[in-house]
C-alpha cells in the first residue's frame, strides 16, 4: 500500500512529526511505502475559488505552488493520513489551507481509507476535527482506518509512539 501523510504542523521536529515517525516505522514494517510531505511548512496557498480547475483547467489547479508537488501524491496513495496539531479546536491553519486546495481533485483518485494522527496540549479537544474529518469522509465515500491522539504528557512518550507504530503495522 501506498500511504501518504500530510503533516499541517509548522514545526518540522514537533510532537506531530514525532508521532508521523512512529506510524511511518509501524506502516514500514508491514512493507507499506510511506511518503511524507510537511504541508505545514511549504508554500501553499489557500483555494481562491477562481473555478479554473472546475472549467478550462480540466482538473489542474492554476496555482503553481507546493500544491503541484503534492497532487501526484494524492492521485497515487492508496491511504491517506492528516497529521496536525490541535489549533483553537479545529487542524492548523497550514492543515485547513492545503484541505481547501483538494477543491481541483474533489476527491483522492484511489483513495479510500483515511485517517488522522493529533496532537495537542489538552485533552477532549478533538470533536471538531473529528466531525471535519468524518464530513469529508462521507463526501469523498471513505473508511477511518483509525485516529490517533496524543494531549499534554502524552506527547514524546513511548507508550505513545507504541499505539503509532501499532496504527501503522495495522496497514496491509
Ligand atoms: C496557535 C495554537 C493554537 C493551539 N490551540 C490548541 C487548542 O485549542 N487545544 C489544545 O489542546 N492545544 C492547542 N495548542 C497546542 C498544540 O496543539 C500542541 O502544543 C501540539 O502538541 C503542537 O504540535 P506540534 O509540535 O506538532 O506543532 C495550540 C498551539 C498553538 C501554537
Amino acid at each position: 500500500m501506498k500511504i501518504l501523510v500530510l503533516n499541517g504542523s509548522p514545526r518540522p521536529k514537533g510532537n506531530t512529526a514525532a508521532m508521523v515517525n512512529a506510524f511511518k516505522t509501524g506502516a514500514e514494517k508491514n512493507g507499506n511505502e510511506v511518503v511524507v510531505m510537511n504541508v505545514g511548512t511549504m508554500n501553499i496557498k489557500g483555494c481562491v475559488a477562481c473555478e479554473y480547475c472546475h472549467t478550462k483547467g480540466a482538473g489542474a489547479c492554476i496555482q503553481k505552488d507546493d500544491m503541484q508537488n503534492v497532487y501526484p501524491e494524492i492521485a497515487s496513495a492508496d491511504v491517506i493520513i492528516f497529521a496536525s496539531p490541535v489549533y483553537y479546536f479545529g487542524f492548523s491553519g497550514q492543515m485547513e489551507t492545503a484541505l481547501s486546495r483538494f477543491y481541483c481533485v474533489v476527491k483522492p483518485a484511489k483513495a479510500k481509507k483515511f485517517g488522522l494522527i493529533i496532537s495537542s496540549g489538552s485533552p477532549n479537544v478533538y470533536a471538531g476535527i473529528e466531525a471535519q474529518f468524518e464530513g469529508i469522509l462521507a463526501f469523498w465515500e471513505g473508511e477511518n482506518i483509525g485516529v490517533c491522539t496524543a494531549a499534554g504528557e502524552e506527547n514524546g512518550k513511548e507508550s505513545t509512539f507504541a499505539k503509532l507504530m501499532a496504527f501503522g503495522e495495522s496497514i496491509k
